[in-house]
């Protein structure tokens, strides 16, 4: 499957392990997510929901293999059910970014409570350089942290940032030496375990719940310009071009 889970001290561990393929997400990984948080919601002995990949790679983003071979409807797309576990989660979430962090990588970031980085870390939201448009709120909540201009250099040129960059731009707490990151964000996360659960829940509640309409409403939207991007000729070319090591020629499109 790989996605590996365990918990420890309260601290409840989602770890993508596909280093093969810089744990790119395919649907199967994208369930097994889904079904990771809701499981580590209903335990009573999970306290925190840390989530990570390896010391090299967060993750590359979707797999692009999967959406080429069955583009999913946005109905079906197990990625929808992974979303909305993240951004509904009650319980505290602590990322934990070294490396890639393509796409989702980055996006899913904004429904985090704190967020690690490696000084190796290289975000991206490079959905135009693929044809596609934003999701996962993204084109909401990104502009709202940063800035708009910001956000839209990011997010029209698709270009990867370094962590210092996005720690400037409030989307990551702290940057650390690759070496020492997962220490860090797990002794982090331990912490927030210590401190009383329904405190530390209503809190987080209070803080995110105004939004949480505007979140839902956003992702409908981009759902639906997203799906019908995934099957156009623009996203078939960008993919098409990654797996022949290719730069994609958008020429033809208008
Ligand atoms: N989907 C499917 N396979 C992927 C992938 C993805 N998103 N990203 C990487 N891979 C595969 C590569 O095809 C390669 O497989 P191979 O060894 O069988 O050829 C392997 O993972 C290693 O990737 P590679 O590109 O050689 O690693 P790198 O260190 O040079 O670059 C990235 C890492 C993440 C910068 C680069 O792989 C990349 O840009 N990936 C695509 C990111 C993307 O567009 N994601 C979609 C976002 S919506």
């Amino acid at each position: 499957m790989s996605i590996e889970m365990s918990i420890n001290g309260g601290v409840f561990s989602i770890v993508l392990a596909r280093e093969e393929k810089k744990n790119a997400i395919t649907a199967a990984m994208y369930q097994a997510m889904a079904d990771a948080i809701k499981q580590a919601e209903a335990d009573p002995a999970a306290l925190v929901i840390l989530i990570r990949g390896g010391e090299k790679t967060f993750t590359a983003g979707n797999d692009l293999e999967d959406f080429l071979k069955r583009p999913p409807s946005s109905e079906e797309f197990s990625a929808q059910q992974f979303i909305r576990g993240l951004s509904h989660a009650a319980k505290p979430v602590v990322a934990a970014v070294a490396g890639p962090a393509v796409g989702i990588g980055t996006t899913m970031l904004l429904h985090c409570d704190l967020v690690y980085a490696a000084d190796n870390a290289r975000l991206s939201a490079p959905f135009t350089q693929l044809g596609l448009c934003p999701g996962f709120a993204s084109s909401l909540l990104l502009p709202r942290l940063t800035g708009y201009q910001r956000a839209a250099e990011k997010v029209l040129l698709g270009e990867p940032f370094l962590a210092a960059e996005a720690q400037e731009m409030g989307l990551v707490n702290k940057v650390l030496p690759a070496a020492e990151l997962m220490a860090f964000a797990t002794a982090q996360a331990a912490k927030l375990a210590a401190l009383p659960p329904v405190s530390v829940r209503t809190s987080k509640k209070l803080m995110r719940g105004p939004l949480m309409e505007s979140i839902k409403a956003q992702i409908a939207e981009e759902n639906e310009a997203f799906g019908a991007m995934l099957n156009a000729p623009e996203a078939k070319e960008a993919f098409t071009a990654f797996f022949e090591k290719r730069r994609p020629d958008f020429s033809r499109f208008s």
